[in-house]
């Protein structure tokens, strides 16, 4: 293992050397390129696979992070956010163009890094704000366009490691928005485990995203949330790559803040963790209790932007929280056997919502008192609000 990372070190280093001194523009992707693995895949999801993998920094966010750098003025801020640029973060599938970047992506990936991917693409998921494209496609048409696509694009990455998150929002969507009515839980129950066995390669782990400790009931609910799971690990062929689920995908919440932000005022319906550890811990028992084989029973934690805990007036605010700073960059010392990892899923910078009123899809979280206002529309590189994540990182950047 040393000398395979001593080797592909001295590779790069050399291959970097040579074209500089050929005068060549020592661009990121040609680094990726010279650093892109070799050999074939392999990952064992009876083990922690972020142990000997870290997050790949995707080439999209990368360039958000190369260009907002630009814009910053104060030499040392902009030290700080140029960092920023090398931290992994999970590559999100939401249309059918985001395919198209996947194969390129994944030729870059050198053997110690792991590209992650999010599947956000499931019709039905949302019913405030699905789009037309989603709304009107059938359940067939998940399938064939996407997944088929996907899986087959991994088979043929055989060199390069995945870890995919299955769907963010979909399943406490369908445990407690009744408002979905039967599409949700339809599309759930045929395309998600679809998916996993579609994915069940050697070069991936999957994970399916559970929301967060605020998601649900998880004292009155954990045991049939538990036994969901189970059916849809089953459903799948009980999969060998599955390893647990995604907490906290593009949320705030703390990891083991003692006490919890929230306690001991109740802010909400259901009785709650107090952190995301808490939650962790009870899921993955629960999972075990009601039959999932232990290696399936872990999970891994979006720590994009949860550096600041104690901003929100109530645990619901989910929108460009104020005063928000990076949390713990990926990696597997999570001091925690339930959690394989801290990761990166958001693309920390982009906008959760307009705070504009009248802006077309404005959610009310995002002109609260504790979002940061103006922000542009989802998805939207925020530059303001990337610069307070620098500043306020934690650990500090
Ligand atoms: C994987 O690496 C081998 C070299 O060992 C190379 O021949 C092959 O083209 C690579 N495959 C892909 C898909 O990159
Ligand atoms: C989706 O279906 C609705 C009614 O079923 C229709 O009014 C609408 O135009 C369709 N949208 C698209 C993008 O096809
Ligand atoms: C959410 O789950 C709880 C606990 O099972 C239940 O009491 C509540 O009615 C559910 N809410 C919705 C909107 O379904």
């Amino acid at each position: 293992m040393m000398l395979k990372i001593g080797l592909t070190a001295i590779l790069v280093v050399t291959s970097l050397s040579t074209n500089a001194a050929r005068g060549k523009d020592v661009s990121p992707s040609i680094r990726n390129i010279v650093g892109a693995c070799s050999i074939p895949a392999v990952l064992d999801a009876r083990t922690n696979v972020w142990e000997d993998h870290i997050l790949y920094p995707t080439s999209d966010y990368r360039n958000e992070v190369e260009q907002a750098v630009k814009a910053i003025d104060d030499a040392q801020l902009r030290e700080k956010a140029a960092k920023v640029a090398n931290v992994g973060t999970f590559m999100w599938i939401k249309t059918v163009d985001d395919i198209a970047n996947l194969a390129t992506e994944a030729s870059a990936v050198p053997c110690d890094n792991i590209l992650g991917l999010v599947l956000d693409i499931l019709p039905y998921k949302e019913s405030k704000t699905r789009s037309l494209e989603l709304d009107n496609r059938t359940l067939a048409q998940y399938q064939t366009p996407f997944i088929d696509s996907i899986a087959e694009i991994i088979r043929s990455s055989i060199n390069t490691s995945f870890a995919v998150i299955v769907e963010p929002r979909a399943f406490p969507g369908y445990f407690n928005d009744t408002s979905a009515g039967d599409d949700l839980p339809k599309s759930y129950r045929e395309n998600v485990p679809y998916a996993l066995k579609a994915l069940n390669l050697p070069n991936v782990v999957t994970y399916i995203d559970v929301g967060n400790s605020n998601s649900m009931d998880w004292d009155l609910q954990r045991d049939v949330a538990a036994k969901e799971i189970l059916n849809t690990f089953e459903a799948a062929g009980s999969p060998s790559q599955f390893r647990g689920f995604a907490t906290n995908v593009a949320n705030y919440n703390a990891w083991d803040l003692l006490p919890g932000e929230f306690v001991p005022a109740d802010d909400s319906r259901y009785t709650r963790p107090q952190n995301e550890q808490q939650f962790v811990r009870i899921l993955s028992d629960a999972l075990q209790k009601n039959g999932l084989p232990s290696r399936a029973t872990h999970g891994i934690m979006d720590t994009s932007r949860n550096g600041v805990p104690g901003l929100r007036w109530t645990w619901d605010d989910w929108c460009n929280v104020n005063g928000a700073g990076f949390g713990p960059r990926p990696t597997s010392q999570t001091r925690d056997e339930s959690l394989d990892a801290f990761v990166w899923v958001a693309h920390p910078g982009e906008s959760d919502g307009s705070s504009d009123p009248s802006a077309p899809g404005y959610d009310a979280a995002c002109g609260k008192e504790d979002a940061f206002r103006p922000s542009p529309a989802a998805g939207q590189w925020h530059q303001a609000y990337f610069e307070m994540l620098v500043q306020n990182a934690d650990p500090t950047l």
